[in-house]
């Protein structure tokens, strides 16, 4: 059955870094607002906030003490709901980041569970004693060291699988799982269009809180162990869906990374808990379960399949949402393109691979413009606490700090949160005031400004990718046309078709630094986009130049 989501294209905005109205360094809903029409243009219809709640901004945002209101930083209700009748008035969609597994340790519910830790509140969290004077288990934290934090004056520990200032919410408690109900509902009732929804595979637990086998010299042993364990995640996301989404038709994505082999249909297929869920391939290519210092190359073979795999797995199933980076993931063309390769034919090409793929495209604020890695001098200019975590560690692995700082250069997450680049006027037109973070030297050369007129420009692509994505003629191939791969008989050439009925489309991208003479496999019949002024074709070959990628359609 066809969804309203279905051919919508979606933008994340991460508020602090978009764009600041009030000129205090920190992006807001009133600078969201002023940037709709540029968000129009370029084709987005849905568009997805991190958090914007009350927070303390530990871990920003992700650790939110109300859940009923605006943080100050960001506006006011007010602006919210102005936001949300704006959107409107464009034919655009609101998401907010549902963030449900945990809380911030200033939630009123917190506060009152650890003043009395054997109240009403404490049983919103999960309270356990201690073994003798060590912590109930052994689990690692996403941020490093015990997921257990000791309550002052007792024995007792409370449970957060995040930083120890985001405690994890007792979704066994069925008072607490409404309660959150209740809240999700009121704001679907404002008008939200959905939700991402944060971390979700989290919220069940193994709840014989017992050790496994250390994975460290640290005795502790991560979380991905205790995940694999948990069983029945599945009954709680069934239930958030009756009792929420599902009566308002809203479209949801699930930040899902573990989910169990053979299960991918529970959660995305026909009636699934969520309408979508990211696909994490090109994110984790490479990533080492130890921690970033021991992250490895990948090649672009090893990113072929891996998209490839996938597309192969969910297209039968539903629809998974594309991305090349996010606010948690270095810079997608710093990921996937080498450095010195690094050039607006090669940002193009890697963003008409995701974008023509079948999927929900979910484009992260600056992608549009091929907005690139930080270059951080030193670990005091972040502001991260994973990034903080993961340079410690490789400090403590050995890594000098000049190696341990080119890691935070290569996957810190605040690469992707440095200051959207507007202009080349100073701090790339993001502030009149002190950014919250630095922003990135390159804006004079990466900006929207410049682009936006350009016809050549990263930002003009995209527009190009998505006006065909929406086009009469194949918008229906594009969104729920099958997937096949084609020629990976070559190495380093990403190409497949897309095909309903009697419309075909190919996808040919030359993921090289030098040129590529292949044989096409199909009739040629027509080219719909190519990131080079022409394309050089000879019968039945083409001559792709370096990081050359043409969409075709073909018979
Ligand atoms: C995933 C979010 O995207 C990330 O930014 C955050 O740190 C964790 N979940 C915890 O909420």
């Amino acid at each position: 059955m066809k969804k309203w989501w279905h051919d919508k294209v979606a933008y994340q905005i991460y508020p602090k870094s978009f764009y600041d109205s009030n000129g205090d360094g920190i992006g807001d809903l009133r600078g969201i607002i002023s940037k709709l029409d540029y968000l129009k243009e370029l084709g987005i219809d849905i568009i997805w906030i991190s958090p914007v709640y009350c927070s303390p901004m530990v871990d920003q945002g992700y650790d939110i003490s109300d859940y009923y209101n605006i943080d100050p930083r960001f506006g006011t209700m007010d602006d919210m709901e102005e936001l949300l009748k704006e959107a409107k008035a464009r034919n655009m969609y609101i998401l907010m980041d549902l963030v449900i597994n945990h809380c911030s340790d200033q939630h009123e519910w917190f506060k009152k569970a650890l003043e009395d830790p054997e109240g009403e509140y404490a049983d919103y969290f999960y309270i356990r004693e201690g073994k003798g004077n060590k912590p109930p288990c052994n689990w690692r934290s996403y941020f490093g060291g015990s997921v257990w934090e000791k309550i002052p004056n007792t024995n007792k520990y409370y449970l957060h699988l995040f930083a120890k200032e985001q405690p994890d919410l007792n979704w066994e408690n069925p008072k607490l799982r409404h309660k959150l109900y209740e809240m999700i509902n009121w704001w679907l009732e404002k008008g939200l269009a959905g939700f991402r929804i944060d971390a979700i595979i989290n919220v069940k637990k193994d709840l014989r809180f017992e050790d496994f086998p250390a994975d460290m010299e640290d005795g502790l042993c991560s979380i991905d162990k205790m995940l694999e364990a948990a069983e029945g995640v599945g009954d709680m996301l069934y239930e958030l869906n009756e009792e929420t989404f599902k009566k308002y038709d809203a479209f949801t994505v699930g930040e899902v990374f573990n989910e169990k082999e053979g299960e991918l249909h529970k959660f995305i297929g026909k009636d699934g808990y969520f309408s979508s869920m990211f696909d994490f391939e090109i994110e984790t290519l490479g990533k080492s379960e130890k921690g970033w210092y021991d992250n490895k190359e990948f090649t672009t073979n090893e990113l072929r399949k891996a998209i490839f795999n996938s597309q192969l797995k969910t297209m039968d199933i539903g629809f998974k949402a594309n991305i090349i980076e996010n606010h948690d993931e270095p810079r997608g063309v710093s990921h996937c393109i080498k450095d010195e390769e690094c050039n607006d034919n090669a940002k193009k090409m890697l963003g008409a691979i995701s974008i023509m793929l079948r999927g929900i495209p979910f484009i992260y604020q600056g992608q549009e413009i091929g907005m690139t890695n930080n270059k951080f001098s030193s670990i005091e200019e972040i502001d991260d606490i994973s990034t903080i975590d993961q340079y410690k560690l490789a400090i403590k692995q050995g890594l000098s700090e000049k190696e341990a700082i080119k890691i935070v250069n290569k996957y810190s997450r605040d690469n992707a949160r440095t200051p959207f680049q507007w202009d080349n006027s100073d701090n790339a037109g993001f502030t009149t005031g002190r950014p919250w973070l630095v922003v990135n030297k390159n804006y004079e050369s990466i900006n929207a400004a410049s682009q936006i007129e350009d016809k050549d420009s990263v930002f003009s692509f995209y527009k190009e990718l998505i006006k065909l994505r929406k086009s009469e003629e194949f918008k229906e191939v594009i969104v729920y046309g099958k997937f096949r791969p084609m020629l990976e008989e070559y190495d380093n050439i990403v190409a497949f078709c897309r095909e309903l009925e009697d419309k075909k489309i190919m996808i040919i991208a030359n993921y090289q630094n030098e040129e590529q003479i292949i044989k096409l496999p199909e009739k040629f019949k027509g080219i719909l986009l190519n990131n080079y002024e022409s394309l050089e074709i000879e019968k039945d070959k083409v001559r792709l130049q370096e990081y050359e990628v043409v969409i075709l359609e073909i018979y």
